[in-house]
């Protein structure tokens, strides 16, 4: 579960992203996180991956409070989250396979474990015969959907996504995001930061909405304490 209490962020230069922000995320749920540019997606998310700290109130993913977690625990802490950008931000000299098999190389996985992961990983996102092509051969969806596979390769119990589908057709972007609820459907939760509220309204999902660093919306106010 994911738990923001009184969360503000105020960054070096006096400005004030996210303001007294109060969210809950129960295990395994999906929620979009809407509002306009500048009202304080990535910032959140920038928050849950302990890229920055809050400047006020509590950020806690799993039960850790992450202002408390040591320093050498983050690197092991943000292997447990898998992250989509809209720049999948693929290695273009590297394979498919490669590209997907980079977290676990850096999480210390044998070879054997890496190729067993990885195919399973590419299946889950209709990629599997693409293993051996390079990221530049590949269309803009399918680039997306290996970002997918390397985000979730660890079975990372969060995904966050910072505007994931900025770059595909609503064809593409809704087979994206039918992606995101596969792995919903298997526990995880998952996080998506976008600006397109009509892809978004189509699915039945929670749906918070940001406006300067406040929910100005929450279709699914849910009470923190019966998640506890
Ligand atoms: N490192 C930083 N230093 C100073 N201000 C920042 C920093 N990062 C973000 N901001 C400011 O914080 C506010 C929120 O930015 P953020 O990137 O979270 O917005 P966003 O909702 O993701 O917007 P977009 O939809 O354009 O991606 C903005 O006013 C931005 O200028
Ligand atoms: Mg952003």
């Amino acid at each position: 579960m994911i738990e923001l209490t009184g969360v503000s962020k105020r960054f070096t230069n006096g400005r004030e992203a996210l303001q007294n922000l109060n969210l809950t995320l129960p295990r395994g749920t999906l929620t979009f996180l809407t509002g306009h540019s500048g009202a304080g997606k990535s910032t959140l998310l920038k928050l849950l991956l302990r890229m920055e700290l809050a400047t006020r109130g509590q950020v806690s993913v799993g039960g850790v409070n992450l202002a408390r977690m040591p320093r050498r625990a983050v690197a092991r802490y943000r292997q447990r989250i898998g992250v989509v950008f809209q720049d999948h931000l693929l290695l273009p000299q590297r394979s498919v396979f490669d590209n997907v098999a980079m977290p676990l190389v850096i999480a210390g996985y044998r070879e054997a474990d890496r190729a067993r992961r990885v195919r399973a990983a590419l299946s889950r996102v209709g990629l599997l015969d693409k293993e051996r092509q390079f990221p530049t051969q590949l269309s803009a969806g399918e680039q997306q959907r290996v970002g997918i596979a390397r985000a979730v390769v660890n079975r990372p119990a969060v995904l966050l996504a910072d505007e994931p589908t900025g770059n595909l057709d609503p064809t593409l972007s809704r087979e994206i995001m039918g992606l995101f609820h596969l792995f919903q459907q298997v526990g995880v939760t998952v996080l998506i930061a976008t600006h397109d509220l009509e892809l978004v309204e189509g699915f039945g999902d929670r749906v918070v909405e940001l406006a300067d660093g406040r929910v100005l919306a929450d279709s699914e106010e849910v009470d923190d304490g019966a998640h506890a």
